[in-house]
């Protein structure tokens, strides 16, 4: 008998950062998340792969002013956006970063041409510009990206009001996953600073054999633990997604106490798991069968 070709349920999950979602922004934030998703829903519906995907989903993240990425992110201690941006190809365990960069309104755009023509992993600052350059990527006037909610949170040094980070995980018709993040750091942060978000292992992994994982959060807290790789750990001892997801939080918070962070995961059964320790981690998925994205503030 011909063995049909392996399906897997195609799966798209996102989210929008953790943190204390001002009660103003629950709708907006929630609603960017189910754009986002929608967006890599469509990619994976049309066929496009995982990579595709998750680049597209938090291409939607970066341009919506809610979200602290791209367009919205928050403001370094001189009062400009300086972003950080990672991606990671399941297939391949290729991975493509950005850190500290500016003039660029799509980090997640360039760190996956980082992957994909640069022949290393991650560019940095001036040297990230000068590659994005070359590559015939537009810049933008940094003020473009400054809205004004931003820079009135510098100007009276307010706390954020909304959570940090976005994020995506996809898992394609072929069994492929990719992970993908993008952020604007912390607010008043040290110019030239750079967070767990553009980091593998850290920020996020992507392995077609155990799934995908993207984290959130204080990336100073994330690192110390290499929360993205625990959760990859978790599921190659054969967790589901939410328990790799939990346990994953759970060591976090026993390692760093006062730490802050969230993730999400998505295993090669595209089964998600979300499990965060701030109050909020507004997120979206959609996975094959259902009717529209299904979005949360908290899991
Ligand atoms: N998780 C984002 C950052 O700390 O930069």
């Amino acid at each position: 008998m011909l063995q049909s070709p392996k399906q897997t349920p195609l799966t798209i999950i996102v989210h929008g950062g953790a943190g204390n979602v001002s009660p103003h922004y629950h709708t907006a934030a929630l609603q960017g998340c189910e754009a986002a998703a929608t967006a890599g829903w469509h990619v994976l519906q049309d066929g496009g792969s995982a990579l595709a995907a998750v680049e597209a989903a938090v291409r939607v993240l970066e341009d919506d002013p809610v979200f602290n990425a791209g367009t919205g992110s928050v403001l370094n201690a001189d009062g400009e956006v300086e972003m950080d941006a990672g991606i990671m190809d399941g297939a391949t365990l290729q991975i493509g970063a950005v850190a500290a960069i500016q003039h660029y309104a799509h980090p997640i755009s360039l760190a996956r041409r980082v992957m994909e023509a640069s022949g290393h992993h991650i560019l940095a600052a001036a040297g990230a510009e000068r590659f994005a350059q070359s590559q015939g990527f537009a810049p933008v006037p940094n003020q473009q990206m400054i809205v004004p909610r931003r820079q009135e949170q510098y100007e009276k040094r307010l706390a954020a009001g909304t959570a940090d980070t976005v994020g995506a995980l996809a898992l394609d018709a072929a069994g492929n996953v990719a992970a993908a993040n993008s952020t604007g750091g912390v607010n008043f942060k040290l110019p030239g600073r750079v967070g767990d978000s553009p980091l593998a292992g850290a920020g996020f992994y992507a392995d077609n054999a155990f799934g995908a994982v993207a984290t959130t959060g204080q990336g100073e807290h994330i690192m110390r633990v290499g929360l993205a790789w625990r959760a990859m750990q978790a599921l190659e001892q054969g967790t589901t997604a939410q328990q790799a997801a939990q346990q994953a939080i759970a060591l976090l918070q026993e390692r760093v106490p006062d730490g802050r962070a969230g993730l999400i995961v998505v295993d090669t059964a595209g089964r998600v798991g979300i499990a965060h320790c701030t109050r909020d981690l507004p997120t979206a998925y959609w996975r094959q069968g259902a009717a529209g994205p299904v979005s949360a503030l908290r899991a």
